[in-house]
């Protein structure tokens, strides 16, 4: 049997965090998994549809200016982390409390930047803390912070705990009045959860939930749109198959956001295959996170004749498994047609059926992404909304001939890019 590893959930948020991301797959974590389920239930998902797609057309219409402006260029991986922000608020926490900016310290300044940003840099830290092997032999230290930078990684961590609290506060004041209406969105489902009574663990699920959701979707949409860029083809098909599968035959600029929402429900979206490709090839080539997170097994057990002692951490690296070239043709390409069994790129170079366990982008079994399926439906609708509008070139022409790594827990890259509006024929 697996479970997390116990250390890392007591060093990541100062405190013996008990959100479900970071717990033991125990009886506790089961239950708190089904009551949390409940945000993700197919109507959950076309609500929030509803609302990115708003918000991803606010965004569209801010770069259609600065290119009327004159001013086209911009860094992807910062505009997609303020896109992504702004939609998984409104899921997070719903409309209401859309609040971005968080004050970060880091070497003794303070330094303004969204939550997203935010929780990027802080995850950084505290996961490079854990992995120095002081730390991995001894967790006398867990809650000490040994030097300057550990004071301030303490105090970046305890920063975002009461800007949770705050957050939840205001809502269960706006849950008092008389006319309040629920968004949909998982503050509201867990406070109206009788099973969540600790306030304490009420903050660990929010931080949790924010840690898992924000980074991933935001460094997964920069590579979509990279991969797209740079496959002049792949972005072609996934236009063409936008106008005749989910049949829009006007101009895309003539659709209102309600017009937009419908095209872009769950239930379309899943016939948008060629999207589906390219996305799933973006996450196998270039995953959002290159590692698992830490588990251990809770037995003794034994694989391909290395024995394995319980409580022995290991990680999955997702990476090597997506570009083994073993069960992947060429993996170094770009090649969205892998995942159409039609195609003879489905196959292993050997011409074998690929293992499932080659593409996990989302890990699997017990522990698979809570989030999976919104983010899925999440990046296909926000990825259509874009591409239908907006051209994308590289403005730094190295990016051309070599992607520097974009994933969690490295540092962050800036990708120049450069915007056109699409004008289609
Ligand atoms: C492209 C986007 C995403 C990717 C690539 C991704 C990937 C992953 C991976 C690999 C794990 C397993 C971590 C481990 O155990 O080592 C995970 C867990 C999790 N993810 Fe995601 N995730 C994404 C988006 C989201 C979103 C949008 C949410 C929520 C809104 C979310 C919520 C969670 C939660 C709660 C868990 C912990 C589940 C558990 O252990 O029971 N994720 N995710």
């Amino acid at each position: 049997m697996l479970r997390k590893y116990t250390q890392l959930n007591q060093s990541i948020l100062t405190r013996k965090a008990n959100s479900s991301f970071f717990s033991k797959s125990n009886k506790v974590w089961a239950t708190k998994r089904k009551h949390l389920s409940a945000a993700f239930y197919k109507d959950k998902i076309n609500q929030i549809l509803r609302g990115a797609v708003v918000i991803a057309n606010k965004r569209v219409k801010l770069w259609l200016r600065l290119i009327e402006e004159g001013e086209p260029v911009v860094n992807l991986n910062k505009e997609m982390n303020d896109l992504i922000d702004d939609v998984v608020q409104i899921c997070v926490f719903g409309q209401s409390s859309l609040k971005k900016s968080l004050v970060f310290k880091k070497n003794g300044q303070e330094t303004v930047v969204s939550l997203g940003r935010f929780i990027r840099l802080l995850s950084e830290k505290i996961f490079s803390r854990f992995a120095s092997l002081f730390r991995l032999f001894t967790n006398i230290f867990d809650y000490a912070a040994l030097n300057k930078q550990e004071r301030e990684d303490f105090d970046n961590a305890k920063y975002l705990r009461e800007f949770t609290k705050g957050l939840i506060d205001e809502r269960r004041k706006e849950m008092e009045k008389p006319d309040f209406q629920s968004q949909g969105d998982f503050l509201t489902l867990i406070l109206q959860d009788s099973y969540f009574q600790d306030d304490k663990d009420i903050i660990d699920e929010v931080m949790g939930f924010m840690t898992a959701s924000n980074v991933t979707t935001s460094i997964a949409m920069t590579n979509i749109i990279f991969y797209l860029t740079k496959s002049q083809e792949s972005f072609r098909k996934v236009r063409e198959e936008f106008r005749s599968v989910l049949k829009v035959e006007k101009s895309v600029t003539a659709l209102t956001d309600l017009q937009w929402a419908d095209l872009l429900s769950y239930e379309n979206l899943n016939m948008c295959n060629y999207l589906i490709y390219c996305i799933n090839e973006t996450m196998r080539i270039d995953p959002s996170s290159r590692l698992s997170t830490n588990h251990v097994f809770t037995e003794k057990i034994t694989i391909g004749g290395i024995s394995i002692l319980p409580e022995t951490d290991w990680h999955i690296n997702f990476y090597y498994l997506q570009n083994n070239p073993k069960e992947w043709i060429q993996p170094e390409q770009f090649i969205p047609e892998r995942f159409d069994p039609q195609s003879p790129y489905y196959l292993t170079p050997a011409g074998k059926k690929r293992s499932t366990f080659s593409f996990g982008p989302f890990f699997g079994g017990r522990r698979i992404c809570l989030g999976k399926t919104f983010a899925e439906n999440l990046m296909r609708c926000l990825v259509q909304v874009i591409v239908n509008q907006i051209d994308f070139e590289f403005e730094d022409k190295e990016l051309e001939k070599r992607k520097p790594i974009n994933s969690m827990l490295q540092d962050e890259p800036c990708f120049k890019f450069r915007l056109k509006r699409y004008k289609q024929n």
